[in-house]
């Protein structure tokens, strides 16, 4: 059996920037010119999706995961012609997960109406926060209440699987700011959340803020505080962790996300995106425009590649799959590492039962802890991480 096989599809336009966000998007002002534009970004797209399709063959497709930026600002219409062009160049699952990122300000019920109707099973939305001060900061353009609107017009329109994504510990934000984002979230009735603790990214206007002294440096005791109150928030409405940022009604996962987690394969499309096939890992010029204009050329859009040894295979599996609930089975380690990992269960970082029946799965402290654990274990199998596993 292949490993699952997904397509990302990423969508470089924002109608204005966060202050915290280093992804590869662009507002309007940044682009100029048709190749940038929301049509010549379609037009390209879809020459990558058939480039795709020649150069895997006869993969089906599991799973589709259109991101950003933010794919609403394409309209209903040009997200559909995506998905399109995706079933008429490969062998799509009946069940395919198709989901799309999209922000609150940028969605309304006819918008849902048409991206159901295009085929999308799965909204994620951008929420970040309830409070309007935390909002402010993270620069975010939608009112508190929108983003829970937007998940209630998604669910109406029949999308069964909704995310929301928050964001926490931003600066100035309180342990009550999130009881209300996490109540909020719960009023939405959603199925899935994302929630990351805030990241100062190089530079951001963020950290430029940050390093100006007009806002303080995200706490990581604060962090991990607020990451607990979400998660028994979360815990006692039926949403489970599946991923140490990640929670869902039993069944709800993230189908896209798990294959990312769990060694599966997948093409990204589009500016910057990343692609991942048995081993091999390649990803794409980061521009626009000139990701468009190769392909116009009937080139690849590839900026570099490389080959993933043993060793470095190794390593990323424990990294990810460590973060899921469902752990890893300890035989994947060496003598080493699994002697890292009995003194993770006496430190209380891994689980005693699940160890008992060989596998490393995170308590509720390690979760807290999981970059340390991770470490502890490459490191003890022959260490610093990534060098001579065996
Ligand atoms: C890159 S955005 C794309 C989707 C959409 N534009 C939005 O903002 O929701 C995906 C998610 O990444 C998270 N994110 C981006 N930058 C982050 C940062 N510096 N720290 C924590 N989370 C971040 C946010 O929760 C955001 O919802
Ligand atoms: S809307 Fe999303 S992708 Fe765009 S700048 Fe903000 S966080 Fe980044």
């Amino acid at each position: 059996m292949p490993p699952p096989f997904g397509i990302y599809v990423h969508v470089p336009f924002c109608a204005t920037r966060c202050g915290y966000c280093d992804f590869n998007t662009y507002t309007a002002s940044e682009l100029a010119g048709d190749a940038s534009s929301p049509d010549g970004w379609l037009a390209a797209a879809r020459r990558e999706i058939a480039l795709a399709a020649r150069t895997v063959g006869d993969r089906t497709v599991d799973t589709v995961f259109v991101g950003g930026g933010t794919p609403s600002l394409l309209g209903a219409d040009r997200l559909s012609a995506v998905l399109a062009a995706i079933r008429a160049e490969f062998d799509v699952a009946a069940d395919c997960e198709v989901t799309t990122e999209s922000n609150p300000e940028s969605t309304s019920p006819e918008f849902f109406a048409g991206i159901r109707a295009g085929g999308y099973t799965r909204v994620s939305l951008g929420m970040q926060s309830a409070a309007r001060h935390v909002l402010a900061v993270l620069d975010r353009t939608h009112t508190p209440g929108r983003a829970v609107e937007a998940a209630l017009e998604a669910r109406s329109a029949g999308f069964g699987n909704v995310n929301l994504d928050l964001i926490y510990a931003t600066p100035g934000e309180t342990d009550d700011d999130l009881r209300r984002s996490a109540d909020a979230v719960l009023e939405a009735g959603v199925d899935h959340v994302s929630a990351y603790a805030l990241i100062v990214e190089d530079g951001t206007a963020l950290a430029r803020r940050v390093r100006r002294g007009e806002l303080p440096a995200p706490d990581d005791d604060v962090a991990a505080t607020r990451y607990e109150l979400l998660d028994a928030r979360l815990a006692d409405a039926g949403l489970h962790w599946y991923e140490v940022s990640n929670w869902s009604r039993p069944g709800a996962e993230c189908r896209h996300n798990l294959g990312y987690w769990r060694d599966g394969d997948w093409w990204g499309v589009g500016p910057g995106a990343h692609s991942h096939l048995a081993g091999t890992r390649w990803w794409n010029v980061k521009h626009p425009a000139r990701w468009a204009g190769l392909l116009a050329e009937g080139a690849l859009p590839e900026a570099g590649r490389e080959e993933l040894t043993a060793d470095e295979q190794h390593t990323e599996r424990v990294m990810l799959r460590l973060r899921l609930a469902e752990g890893m089975a300890l035989d994947l380690l060496d003598e080493g590492g699994r002697a890292a990992a009995d003194r993770a269960v006496t430190e209380g970082l891994l689980a005693t039962a699940a160890h008992a029946q060989g596998r490393a799965v995170l308590t509720d402290r390690g979760r807290l802890l999981a970059d340390r654990v991770v470490t502890d274990l490459l490191v003890a199998e022959g260490g610093p991480i990534g060098a001579a596993h065996r």
